[in-house]
Formats: structure tokens, sequence, C-alpha cells
């Protein structure tokens, strides 16, 4: 039997999905005490031959998330559970993914150990940040690349259009490579050019400037491809910058994670993006339903063999 544990608090995420292909809902109560503390009791007995999918939001309120996630894992396994997938869609802490000046925690690896030891078999997640960072875990950390997600939405959404797709740093160079070969589209990766002193960032410098200039001339589409939305700026430099040398095509703007932090979309339209288009890893109003993550989990899964149960 396969069980699916939902989070109560994750209320954009399209958990039907997964009723479809024969997962029971494991009923489960959950509140906070006065002083803030969680509570976790399940309501249903536990089988310990049935396979265990638990799927917890990353944002926001990471640490809580976190603090739930265990609890859950520690009782399911406690309880007689065997089989325990946990996946965060969105991985907390994966930007701390390496000792940037001495002494500091190792958020991203900490995060993940903890997880792994509470009783999961693997975490299963979606677009993290640097996937390098957890190579360490071997296969019992997985990241989802969402390509084929955003490919079947230029598909499905913008057939007929001069596609060029952009990334606005280079770090996502290989991703949009995927992306644009599956998709048939041209791609071009931006570069940060940072202040060496403060390392604050100063302006967006197109990789290949040839390139470049026949994008402005020859698309009529940009899309700017971003794994995490976070206070928009990144994102927003490269738009401005390019309405700023003339563009006069859409520029859509997809993002995997979108935290959406203070004024972050009101800084993708003043810098001139026509549309924002998100997955529902994290809640957030620009969730579009041709790009819900769970279709990827459950291809990942039945690809793998992980859950032989899945129709
Ligand atoms: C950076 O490496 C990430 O891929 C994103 O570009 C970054 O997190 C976006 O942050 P913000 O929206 O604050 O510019």
């Amino acid at each position: 039997m396969l069980y699916l544990v939902k989070d109560p608090l994750y209320r954009s995420f399209r958990y039907d999905i997964f009723l479809k292909y024969g997962f029971t809902i494991l009923k489960m109560e959950h509140k906070f005490f006065p002083d803030g503390e969680t509570y976790i009791r399940f309501l249903d007995d536990i089988d310990p031959e049935g396979y265990y999918l638990v799927i917890i939001r990353g944002y926001p309120e990471q640490d809580r998330n976190i603090i739930r996630a265990l609890f859950i894992l520690e009782t399911l396994k406690d309880l007689g559970a065997r089989k325990i997938y946990l996946c965060l869609p969105y991985m907390p802490y994966s930007r701390q993914d390496k000792r940037f000046l001495p002494g500091e925690a190792i958020s991203a690896q900490i995060i993940a150990r903890t997880i792994l030891d509470r009783g999961a078999d693997i975490i299963i997640t979606i677009d993290v940040h640097n996937e390098a960072a957890y190579h360490q875990l071997n296969n019992r950390f997985v990241n989802i690349r969402s390509t084929d997600l955003w490919c079947s939405y230029i598909r499905k959404n913008l057939p007929d259009r001069d596609i060029c797709i952009i990334s606005p740093d280079i770090g996502r160079k290989g991703f949009i490579k995927e992306l644009g070969e599956k998709c048939n589209a041209t791609t071009l990766s931006f570069m940060k050019v940072r202040d060496p002193h403060t390392g604050k960032i100063l302006h967006h410098e197109p990789e290949d400037p040839d390139a470049y200039r026949d994008v402005l001339k020859n698309r009529d589409t940009i899309i700017i491809i971003d794994d995490i939305i976070a206070t928009g700026g990144t994102v927003a430099g490269v738009a401005r910058r390019i309405r700023r040398d003339g563009f006069q095509g859409k520029i859509y703007t997809f993002f995997t994670h979108g935290l959406f932090l203070g004024n972050a979309y009101d800084k993708l339209m003043y810098a001139g993006v026509d549309h924002v288009i998100c997955t529902d890893t994290v809640d957030n109003p620009f969730i579009h339903e041709d790009v819900c993550v769970g279709k990827l989990i459950l291809n990942f899964l039945e690809k793998k063999g992980l859950l032989p149960y899945v129709k």
C-alpha cells in the first residue's frame, strides 16, 4: 500500500495528483501548543509493509517545518513504518552550502543528515540550489530538475513564439542548456559583475555579446528562468538591462521557488517583466497549474521503481 502524509500547512501543493495513483492519505492531527511548540499524532494505524511518502513545505517558517518533518519521521518509524520517503519540494537551508567564513555552520548538510538520521530512506527535492553540496549523501539525496515541466509549459502556452531562454547567472547554464535542447529554443547566460571589495552586484553582463545582440533583434519572447526568486534583485537586474538595450518583445520570468521577499514582485514589474510563472514548491500567488511539481515526483518514483505499486 502507498500512504501519503500531507503537511497541513502546505496550502498550494497539489496533493490531489497523488490520489489518482493509489495513495491513501494517512490521518494525522497537528497543532501548536499555546507556547508555540509542535504537536503531532497519527490517527491511523501504521502498516509495516506500506510505503510512506511524506511531503512537507520548506518555506516559510523553515525551522518549524523541519521540526514537523522530524516528528513525523521519527513517529512513523517508531510505530513500525519501514519505507519512508521524505519530499521537501523546496529544500530549506540549501543556500548555506559551504563554509564561506571560518567557523560557520554548513546548514545544508546538517539539515539533510538530520532528516536522514531520523528515519527517511531518501530525501527528494526539486531544483536544489547546489546539487554538489549533497554529493556526500550519495543516492539518499535526490534532486529532480524541473526542465520537463517548463518544457511542456512552453510547448502548450507559447507554441508560436521565437524564444530565447536566459539564465541570470552562469551557475544555471547547464539547466538552461538542457531546457533549450528539450524545447528547441536558443539559450543565453548572463554574468553577475560584482564589486571586488564588497561583493555587491554592480550590473549584469551577457556572456556572449554577439548572441545577445542577435536575440534583442530577432526574438519576440525572452524567458528569464531562475531557481529562486528571493528579493527579486537578480532577475529584475537582467530584465532592466534587456529593456534598456531596446528589447520590445514579451519578457516572461519562470521561477521554481517563489519566495517573493519584500517588494520582489514590484521590482520585476518596474524592470519591464510581463509575466511571472512559478511552480507550487512554495505557496505564492503566481503558481501555474501546468508546472505543479507533483508530476515530477510521481514520474521519478515510477522510473526508479521505488514505488512498485504506482500504476
Ligand atoms: C542565486 O544563486 C540564485 O540562483 C538566485 O539567483 C538568487 O537566490 C535570487 O535571489 P534574489 O531574488 O534575492 O536576487
